[in-house]
């Protein structure tokens, strides 16, 4: 059955009474601007209301940031399913609006939740999407473009021409260009600047040094328009999006003429019904689960490290030493303030790019979110100010916790700082911090004292007092030690993948996510993730098809 638009209608008109009930007047006015396009919802299924087909020529698992611009990017020749797990977030407000940013993550693990949580080994709490339009959908919506080092370091054979119209393609549809910016994202511009940030270039969705405002797929109303708006380019008679449709395995055929051979899926619907579907030769499995998704479906299906399968009496399709190694997760080190001003904007629209160093960035949580067990008073909000280490060298690996069940989250360690260089980098960010929190622009964010001075309050450390100290910066970056969420590897080019994303060694299956890269690209990665869904969808059509 598909998801209709009285029912739609419906659902929109009790949440509306739900919405007056509770006063959540910004969410209520900005209701009616949900007249934007859903044509996505007329060939999206509920999984146990959907017979599929026996075969298509495309079966795509994770409907997420890379999964949806792939899967639209194909239907336009070819037939394709694409499987996602999570449900359809359409009508949940704290998916929807920017001013309840932080939402996601504190409501995560609720029963269906479109975000899910995971600690990983060394203890960072983390987190990833389960809904349609995956991570797009629960992030920070900050969107740019992927710096050179990445171009030339991906493993990607990179058509440069083809790359600009695959951003475009996305930027033209979701992405927003800030007609102007909130007081703190101001204050934010103008602190990078005073503390040597520079040069200043204004907004541009490219990636280079000096500060910048980017996109981002909140609109100037504060509406999020994630991956999933991207189905929307969809060909519709030619793809079907079943949501609630979790894939257990990959399923191969191995013959002594054709080698290994990926031929389809099975997946299950909520109700634990087994489903199995094929693909029409010579289309492909594509794995788009994410940086665990997709590492940990390839484990369960057989293909890995041949001894460490062994042990867990996984039957081998295919022996791959690197199937779960290499995962990155690029840490975070910052402060966080409380400051003298209520209602600051939440959203990220500024980052520094420092030279050899660090990407800066910060949001806002509005004083309801309970922040770090504090109680936060009256006219005040809480300043997040963090720095992105860029390529870390530490990297970790990913572990099954169950064997055969896909429900069950993996485990996986970064080994975060275990490289000395992640440290030093580390003291950049707080070096950047330090002048940061000198300049004239932090000033109003600073409590007065009863005898008149005037200083940060503080929610956690505050910077160390001798950063030129490495102890010192050590000490500090592990206490303060938390993720950018934007972990990735686990099947890197080269090494799991071809230049191509095939898989190496088994045919008619690819991986198309975050779990191919080894650098995060740009300041923030979703862009690139989205370019890179439209991209290879456009090399598949142009190489099975050459005009
Ligand atoms: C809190 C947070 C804030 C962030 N802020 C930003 C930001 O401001 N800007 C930015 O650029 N990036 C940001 N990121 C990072 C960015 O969102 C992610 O790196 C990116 O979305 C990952 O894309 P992906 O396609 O690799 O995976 P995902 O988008 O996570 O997609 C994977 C999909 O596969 C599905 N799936 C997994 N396993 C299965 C299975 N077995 N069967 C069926 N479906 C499955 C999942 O449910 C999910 O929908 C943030 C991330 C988080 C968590
Ligand atoms: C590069 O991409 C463009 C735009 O998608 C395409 O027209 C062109 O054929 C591509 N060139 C090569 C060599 O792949
Ligand atoms: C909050 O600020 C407003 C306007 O500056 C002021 O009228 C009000 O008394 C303040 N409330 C508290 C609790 O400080």
């Amino acid at each position: 059955m598909m998801i209709t638009k009285p029912q739609l209608l419906q659902a929109a008109l009790s949440f509306l009474i739900l919405c007056m009930e509770l006063q959540l007047k910004v969410v209520c006015f900005l209701q009616p601007d949900s007249l934007l396009d859903e044509t996505y919802l007329e060939f999206t299924n509920e999984a146990t209301d959907f017979s599929p087909a026996k075969e298509y020529d495309y079966i795509i698992v994770g409907g997420g940031t890379a999964g949806c611009p792939l899967a639209a990017t194909l239907s336009e020749k070819y037939s394709v399913l694409l499987l996602e797990r999570g449900g359809v977030a359409n009508l949940d407000p704290n998916v929807l609006y920017e001013d309840n940013l932080f939402n996601p993550l504190l409501t995560a693990n609720n029963n269906d939740s479109p975000a899910q949580t995971f600690t990983s080994e060394e203890g960072v709490l983390n987190a990833r999407g389960r809904v349609l339009g995956g991570s797009s959908m629960i992030n920070f919506g900050f969107y740019s473009r992927a710096d050179d080092y990445f171009y030339k370091n991906s493993g990607i054979e990179w058509n440069t021409s083809g790359v600009k119209s695959a951003y475009e393609w996305v930027e033209d549809s979701i992405v927003t260009r800030p007609n102007h910016l909130g007081r703190w994202q101001t204050s934010m511009l103008n602190a990078l600047l005073q503390s040597g940030v520079d040069p200043a270039n204004g907004f541009t969705l490219n990636h280079v040094e000096g500060t910048k405002i980017s996109g981002s797929t909140f609109d100037d109303s504060g509406r999020r328009h994630g991956s999933v708006e991207l189905l929307n380019k969809a060909k519709p008679g030619n793809l079907k999006v079943v949501v609630h449709a979790t894939v257990d395995r990959v399923i191969f055929s191995t013959s002594k003429s054709l080698g290994i051979v990926a031929n389809g899926v099975r997946y299950h619907d909520s109700e634990g019904i087994y489903h199995e579907v094929h693909v029409r030769k010579p289309g492909e499995v594509i794995l788009s689960a994410g940086a665990l998704g997709s590492p940990q479906l390839l484990l369960i299906s057989g293909i890995g490290p041949l001894s460490y399968l062994s042990s867990l009496k996984i039957p081998v399709v295919r022996d791959n030493p690197y199937i779960g190694k290499f995962m990155v997760d690029n840490p975070r080190p910052g402060i966080n303030i409380l400051v003298p001003v209520a209602s600051l904007d939440v959203g990220a629209r500024v980052v520094g790019i420092v030279k050899n160093g660090p990407y800066i960035e910060s949001s806002a949580a509005p004083r309801q979110v309970p922040f770090l067990g504090s109680i936060i008073p009256l006219n005040s909000s809480v300043l997040v100010i963090g720095g992105k280490i860029i390529g870390p060298k530490s990297s970790g690996s990913l572990q099954l916790i169950s064997p055969s069940d896909v429900n069950v989250s993996p485990s996986v360690r970064f080994n975060y700082y275990s490289h000395t260089n992640d440290i030093i980098e580390c003291g950049k960010v707080v070096e950047v911090l330090r002048d940061f929190l000198g300049t004239q622009a932090m000033e109003e964010y600073k409590f007065s004292d009863i005898s008149g001075g005037r200083d940060f309050r503080y929610i956690g450390p505050s910077l160390p007092e001798d950063p030129s100290h490495l102890k010192s910066n050590e000490a500090f970056c592990r206490e303060t030690l938390s993720t950018f969420w934007h972990f990735h590897g686990g099947c890197l080019v080269g090494k799991v993948v071809d230049s191509d994303l095939k898989v190496i060694g088994v045919d008619s299956l690819r991986v198309i996510d975050a779990s191919i890269f080894s650098s995060s690209p740009g300041t923030n990665p979703q862009a690139t993730l989205m370019m890179l869904g439209r991209y290879i969808g456009v090399k598949i059509l142009n190489e099975r098809a050459p005009n």
